[in-house]
């Protein structure tokens, strides 16, 4: 036993480092989850049978499996193949691909709340479903699908935490270290758990704030 009082402020770099990582995993997913997610809504919108059975079985079993079982195949999977790939990059493909899944479903969502009237009208018109989708369903369908995305960003701050299990050094990973160094169970968890709710909480008003803002203008 050390004399010494372990204290969780010498150990900030620790979790500074996680924070870190925590947020280059999940932006970095935000951003690919939500590109591949566009095209799987599309897909699923396609006329094509094939295209569009292929989204709905990617999207149904992405969403039906775990987010650990995803990142430890990945890690495992892709590293069978490709020697020595990182755990950060198996990491942020497996949150991006599961993150795809859920944004695929957003839109889904978003352009299904605009009444059918909406588009029967601009029909009427005499637009084509080209400029129908374009001009009438997609500018209302996005006031919708905004706040949502914005839900999936706070979500994988929080579903990011389970790439410590492949040794992502993630906020997750380095409570675990400081855990280890200091011989305590709880008071790292509990800084970890106020430093992942001031993340959230702040970015929750940021979205809300640009949110109100768009629907000024
Ligand atoms: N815990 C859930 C799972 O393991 C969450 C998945 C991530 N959710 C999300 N919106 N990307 O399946």
């Amino acid at each position: 036993q050390s004399t010494k009082e372990n204290k969780m402020v010498d150990y900030w770099t620790y979790f500074a480092k996680g924070v870190e990582y925590t947020l280059i995993i999940t932006i970095v997913s935000v951003f690919f989850g939500a590109i591949l997610g566009t095209l799987l809504a599309i897909m699923r919108l396609a006329h094509n049978k094939v295209i569009h059975y292929l989204a709905v079985a990617y999207i149904e079993f992405v969403r039906g499996t775990p987010l650990m079982v995803q990142v430890m195949f990945v890690y495992f999977g892709i590293g069978a193949v490709i020697q020595s790939m990182p755990a950060l990059v198996a990491g942020i493909i497996a949150t991006s691909l599961n993150s795809a899944a859920y944004v695929a479903e957003i839109i889904r969502s978003g352009i299904d709340s605009i009444p059918v009237g909406q588009t029967e009208a601009a029909r009427s018109l005499g637009m084509s479903q080209a400029k129908a989708y374009r001009y009438v369903i997609l500018p209302q369908a996005l006031k919708n699908i905004w706040p949502a995305l914005g839900n999936e960003f706070i979500t994988l701050i929080k579903e990011s935490s389970i790439v410590s299990v492949i040794g992502v050094a993630d906020l997750m990973y380095q409570t675990q270290l400081v855990q280890s160094a200091t011989y305590k169970g709880v008071a790292p968890l509990f800084v970890t758990m106020l430093i992942y709710f001031v993340l959230t909480f702040t970015l929750s008003k940021v979205l809300n704030h640009v949110e109100r803002k768009m629907n000024h203008a």
